[in-house]
């Protein structure tokens, strides 16, 4: 039987794309979704991908909306924390909830996740955690101490979880995407983005197709032996 595999913001930008490419592996794949009822539908109508609309930022609610999952779909063996938002401004500038918002959303929402899901993947000895890092948590990036702070967190969340699940079949590993075309680095000023585009060696943004296709071999049987690992999908613009 085909695995389930839940993909967290998965109705638009990097999450569609990934959403899109496990379905081509033959997994069953579920989109969920925190906020754009209407995108979630067209999604859903497009790709015949089940969505379920929970903020992975409440512990409560993600735990129950999992379990539904199981219910309703089948045990997830797959979990894909791709779910993130900024609120980017400089440290003087940033409120205390801007910076709570990112923290809960980006990095809370990876402990939740794989709170609901690693039992069961435990008792199946077999499961994919793949986090949706980012180059901004690696190198930092002014205007973004929320953020990169978040995505520093996922990186170090993993290398500590895939110890955890070694031993059970379950692999743990993060994708650290660079400037990827999507609303939310169109979201970037004009004059600021340039300025980025020009220090990525490769000349160009990255597509979301090329996120998701890292992602694939992370998900596959093939990777079963690549745990704890970081892999950089960002043009060269950092080499780590
Ligand atoms: N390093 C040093 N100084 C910088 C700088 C940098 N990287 N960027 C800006 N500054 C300087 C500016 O030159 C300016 O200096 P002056 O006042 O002397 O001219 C000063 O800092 C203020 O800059 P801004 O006018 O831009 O300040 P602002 O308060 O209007 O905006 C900001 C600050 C919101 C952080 C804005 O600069 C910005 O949006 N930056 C982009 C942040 C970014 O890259 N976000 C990524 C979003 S996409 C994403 O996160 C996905 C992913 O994983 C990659």
């Amino acid at each position: 039987m085909a695995h389930v595999a839940v993909v967290t913001g998965g109705t638009r930008g990097i999450g569609r794309a990934i959403c899109e490419a496990l379905k081509e592996d033959g997994f069953t794949v579920v989109a969920n979704y925190g906020g754009n009822d209407e995108k979630a539908r067209a999604f859903s109508d497009e790709t015949g991908i089940p969505v379920y609309k929970f903020d992975v930022g409440d512990h409560e609610g993600t735990m129950a909306a999992c379990k539904k999952i199981a219910e309703e779909v089948g045990p997830i063996d797959v979990v894909v924390n791709n779910a993130g938002i900024t609120r980017d401004g400089t440290l003087l500038k940033m409120s205390y909830e801007e910076w709570d918002d990112v923290m809960r959303t980006n990095l809370g929402g990876c402990f939740n996740m794989a709170k609901a899901t690693f039992e069961g993947m435990k008792g199946r000895k077999w499961g994919r955690i793949i986090n949706i890092g980012s180059i901004n948590g690696q190198a930092g990036q002014y205007g973004q101490v929320n953020y990169a702070a978040a995505k520093s967190g996922i990186h170090g969340f993993t290398k500590a979880l895939a110890q955890e699940g070694a031993r059970y079949g379950i692999t743990v590993n993060a994708i650290a995407p660079g400037y990827i075309d999507t609303d939310m680095v169109a979201a970037v000023p004009e004059n600021v983005l340039e300025k980025i585009v020009a220090k990525i060696p490769v000349g160009r943004l990255g597509q979301a197709s090329e996120i998701a296709r890292g992602v694939s071999f992370l998900a596959s049987e093939q990777g079963a032996f690549v745990t704890g690992s970081t892999l950089s999908i960002n043009g060269g613009q950092h080499m780590y």
